[in-house]
């Protein structure tokens, strides 16, 4: 990848972990990173929506260079949408990292690609960075339609977006049927695909911002395979599940370069 994308390693908990919990894994967390791996790589952690200030406490107070990032927001400022948080909340707790589209969003709470959309125009509205999710159903990978319904999120999901914007993003490529389940897109799939999204935002925003905007892979990665991922020229970085919940390991996916 080039010099001028940093990679990105990001933890998404899930629904795991009270907030006491969380502030134990991010120290832990802390004493297995150091000074130089957070020069090379970004680190962002992204815990439900009650760990986050204490998340954050910890972060500030020991000033641990690890970034804080959400999980999911409304576009909304405010109003009667009970349960929701809004990106105004997010963004006045430091959290600088907002997903938005994970696949288990859209196929557990069925977010739509306009809902997509409406959250990365929101996320970045308010200064934060949103982590866009795609990707493909098994059934869709066996029918061959990989193609059609990355592109097509991809598209969707960045609909108004301004070239500027979008190379300031992070789109994360996690095929569903990797996620949580052991199997791993192969190396070329994973770099095909981010390929193929990098390929799209050529298409529909400009060379530039192709060039700039960070694409990872999700999808079973783990500290074993993390290296051979990343080694494809188009993936920037890796958005990490179950493995992320255990602090060495993660610790060693974000090292990745090292091992
Ligand atoms: P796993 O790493 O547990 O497969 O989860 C991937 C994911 O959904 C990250 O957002």
């Amino acid at each position: 990848m080039p010099d001028d994308r940093k990679p990105i390693i990001s933890g998404n908990w899930k629904m795991h972990l009270t907030h006491l919990e969380a502030i134990q894994l991010v120290q832990k967390l802390s004493y297995a990173l150091t000074r130089d791996d957070y020069e090379a790589v970004d680190v962002t952690v992204h815990p439900p929506f009650t760990d986050l200030r204490s998340v954050q406490t910890v972060l500030d107070a020991d000033r641990i260079p690890m970034i804080l990032g959400a999980q999911h927001c409304h576009w909304e400022e405010k109003g009667a949408y009970t349960g929701e948080i809004s990106p105004v909340m997010l963004a006045k707790l430091n959290v600088r990292y907002v997903i938005a589209g994970h696949s288990e969003r859209r196929e557990l709470f069925s977010e739509t690609d306009d809902w997509v959309n409406k959250k990365v125009k929101a996320i970045i509205a308010h200064e934060m960075t949103p982590i866009m999710c795609v990707g493909e159903t098994l059934d869709e990978r066996e029918a061959e339609r990989t193609q059609a319904k990355v592109e097509g999120q991809v598209q969707a999901g960045l609909d108004g977006v301004t070239a500027e914007q979008v190379a300031a993003m992070v789109i994360a490529y996690e095929p569903i049927w990797a996620i949580g389940t052991g199997r791993t897109a192969t190396p070329d799939d994973a770099q095909q695909t981010c390929a193929l999204v990098r390929a799209t935002v050529a298409r529909t925003h400009g060379a530039d911002a192709a060039g700039a905007v960070r694409i990872q892979y999700g999808g079973s990665v783990k500290a074993a395979n993390a290296p051979e991922l990343m080694a494809g020229p188009d993936v920037d970085g890796c958005l990490v599940g179950g493995a992320s919940l255990d602090p060495d390991e993660f610790a060693r996916i974000a090292r990745y370069r090292t091992t």
